[in-house]
């Protein structure tokens, strides 16, 4: 039997992921993201996990897509496999909230699976770039796509064009990630935020995750009538009633995801 490359552990209701392949600094392979989408799709399936964190080691979120099977493709290798679709593609799916907590480097398809997550949170380490331009490709897994949502143009272009890394710091003023902690902080940061999100109501946590992502993909007009409608379609439930009652009798919410 071959080792996991990716670790699965639970913290409570906390799903927690760590890429587990150090003598490559966590190069995304095909089997890497088989395991990994295996492991997301059995935590969105289970009643007990309300988020999941991501992580990789102190070193390296993910240094990449793998270069060394790469090396060898043709254009026939990669097109009929749909290299990049499949389990890479299915990751987008995953209902339930996924915080990237990123250490170290996370350059081309690793920065790329760092902005399919939900949030970022970096540790002071942490090293974001899209250097496929060095290797005569461009990115292929979102890097032209998420980047410039999360960035802007200028900024986008001047990563992608020269491959250049930013620093954490760089990239939370870009907006890419959302905190900055120090790199023995960075997995708690992200364990805790993941496990506040799990003690709200899981039907708005998803509809909230499902209206925003939708803010990408729809004009505003459509995507302010989605917020509104599911805005409404919540008082159907009972962590509704939940919620507001909670709040009036100045105590704590006890959801049930009904
Ligand atoms: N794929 C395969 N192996 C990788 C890898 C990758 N993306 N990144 C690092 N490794 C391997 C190295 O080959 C090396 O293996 P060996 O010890 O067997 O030689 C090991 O990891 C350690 O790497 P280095 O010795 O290079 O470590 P370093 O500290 O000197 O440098 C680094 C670190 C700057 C991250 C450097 O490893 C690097 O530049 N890696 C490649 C980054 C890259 O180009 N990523 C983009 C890949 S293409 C892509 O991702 C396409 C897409 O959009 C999906």
């Amino acid at each position: 039997m071959t080792a996991a490359l990716v670790k699965v552990e639970k913290r409570g209701q906390v799903g927690l992921l760590t890429l587990d392949r150090p003598k490559a600094l966590n190069a995304l392979s095909n089997e890497v993201i088989a395991e990994l989408a295996t492991a997301l799709r059995a935590f969105d399936a289970d009643d007990g996990i309300g988020a999941v964190v991501l992580t990789g080691s102190e070193k390296a979120f993910a240094a990449g897509a793998d270069i060394g099977a790469m090396s060898t493709w043709s254009y026939a290798d990669v097109f009929n496999q749909d290299y990049l679709g499949h389990d890479w593609e299915s990751l987008r799916r995953i209902r339930k909230p996924i915080i990237a907590a990123v250490a170290g480097y996370a350059l081309g398809g690793g920065c790329e699976l760092a902005m399919l997550c939900d949030f970022i949170i970096a540790a002071e380490n942490a090293r974001f770039g899209q250097p496929e331009i060095n290797l005569g490709i461009i990115p292929g897994f979102g890097g032209t796509q998420r980047l410039v949502r999360a960035i802007g143009k200028s900024k986008a272009m001047d990563m992608v064009l020269t491959g250049r890394m930013i620093t954490a710091a760089e990239a939370e003023l870009a907006g890419l990630v959302a905190r900055v902690v120090p790199v023995e902080r960075v997995l708690d940061e992200a364990v805790e935020a993941a496990a506040l999100i799990a003690s709200k109501s899981i039907m708005s946590v998803m509809m909230a995750k499902e209206c925003i992502n939708r803010a990408f993909e729809m004009p505003l007009d459509e995507g302010l009538l989605f917020e509104r409608r599911n805005f409404h379609a919540l008082f159907s439930t009972d962590d509704q009633k939940e919620g507001m009652a909670a709040f009036v009798e100045k105590r704590k919410p006890k959801f049930t995801n009904r």
